[in-house]
């Protein structure tokens, strides 16, 4: 991808063409060390989710920080971060189509650490063939539905039976369980999110003694979230977390709650989108530069300004949005550039081909998106 360095090189905040996505190195850097910081005194290993960034750069900057790899949620996601020579790789959809497991094959050649869920007998069946006639060994993880049914198999028989299916495979090895329960993720409230994920997890470890009772060794039980990162931590039994909106932040985030308090600020806003106010003929309204085409719009709540209270967004349209002026004296006029915290980060992200990083008023870097609108 080429970056826009080569048409244009903002050596100043100001100078980013809008509607840009910003990184704040500093508040990007502080997530980044928390987390790692906080699984390693809990003795947690760490594979933060891809899906959020996108960003081989920052991917790298997580396993140098010590992350045991990343998750991916397609394979086409995992053939960038492959292609930029990261190897500990969890693809963590499931794969049933042939011509997808054939392109699986092809990366597991290339990258042997790779893994995959499974979470059905007949994809097991598939993958079995194709390692068999391709002679390439396939490492898989038994996915079980974490509750809220959207993937995965049931607890207990069914992912014994999946075990125990994948051990009569020289080619298929079992190297774990995911259980993701993304209905945890965002719970509202500190102790109902601890009980959903302890009920979530519990499901899973109960797999997890059943299937090594009929002797097949689990070594891995991965999953959780940002919103679960210091509960599933805490959980005997669980052994990696899939964590990725903390080193971004977002707003569906913050109204989860924390063990502290209502609001969930144990991460920074490192990311915002910044716009510009163009039009501005209402004494107490401006529009800026940026709409449906800027943020994702999946949330009932819209963007909000980064520093500036009384003010309200609204949508107007793809390429516009309309800001409300509390007090029509408000000091936003023609031509501000104004930053504005996402409601749902990684959807956000894939609108954009280049994360701009600043530090203070200065661009330091600008990272490619490189697996942006990479959702097969
Ligand atoms: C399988 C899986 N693991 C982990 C995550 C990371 O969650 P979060 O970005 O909320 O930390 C997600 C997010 O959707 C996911 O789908």
């Amino acid at each position: 991808l080429a970056t826009s360095k080569e048409f244009h090189s903002p050596v100043y905040k100001d100078e980013i063409p809008t509607p840009a996505l910003l990184l704040d190195l500093d508040l990007f850097e502080r997530n980044l060390n928390k987390m790692a910081d906080f699984l390693n005194q809990k003795h947690i290993d760490f594979r933060p989710h891809a899906k959020t960034h996108k960003c081989p750069v920052i991917a790298k900057k997580q396993l140098e920080r010590g992350a045991k790899g990343i998750c991916v949620a397609k394979l086409s996601e995992a053939e960038v971060m492959i292609a930029e020579g990261i190897q500990e790789i969890l693809i963590t959809s499931e794969i049933v189509s042939k011509s997808k497991i054939e392109q699986l094959i092809a990366l597991a050649r290339q990258c042997p650490s790779l893994l995959a869920v499974v979470d059905h007998p007949q994809p097991v069946r598939d993958f079995m063939e194709a390692a068999e006639s391709r002679k390439v060994k396939l490492n898989v993880v038994i996915d079980i539905d974490g509750g809220n049914h959207r993937a995965g198999c049931l607890p207990g028989r069914p992912a014994l039976d999946l075990a125990d299916l994948i051990a009569r495979s020289n080619w298929l090895k079992l190297c774990g369980i995911q259980c993701y329960a993304g209905h945890v993720a965002h719970t509202v409230g500190f102790e109902a999110r601890m009980k959903s994920s302890q009920e979530a997890l519990e499901r899973a470890l109960e797999s997890k003694a059943l299937i090594e009772k009929y002797g097949f060794p689990i070594e891995m039980v991965t999953g959780g979230s940002t919103g679960s990162y210091n509960i599933d931590s805490q959980i005997q039994g669980f052994t990696e977390l899939q964590a990725g909106s903390y080193i971004f932040m977002d707003l569906d985030y913050r109204r989860i709650g924390s063990d502290r308090g209502k609001v969930f600020l144990d991460f920074e806003f490192a990311l915002t989108v910044v716009a510009t106010v163009i039009s501005q003929s209402h004494p107490n309204l401006a529009t800026v530069d940026g709409g449906f085409k800027a943020f994702a719009t999946d949330k009932p709540f819209t963007p909000e300004l980064k520093n500036i209270t009384g003010v309200s967004f609204r949508w107007a349209g793809d390429e516009h949005g309309i800001l409300e002026l509390g007090d029509p004296g408000q000091e936003i006029k023609l031509g501000d550039r104004l930053e504005f915290l996402t409601p749902h980060c990684d959807p956000t992200v894939n609108l954009y081909d280049r994360l701009y990083v600043v530090r203070a008023d200065r661009v330091e870097d600008i990272w490619p998106i490189a697996a942006r609108g990479k959702s097969q």
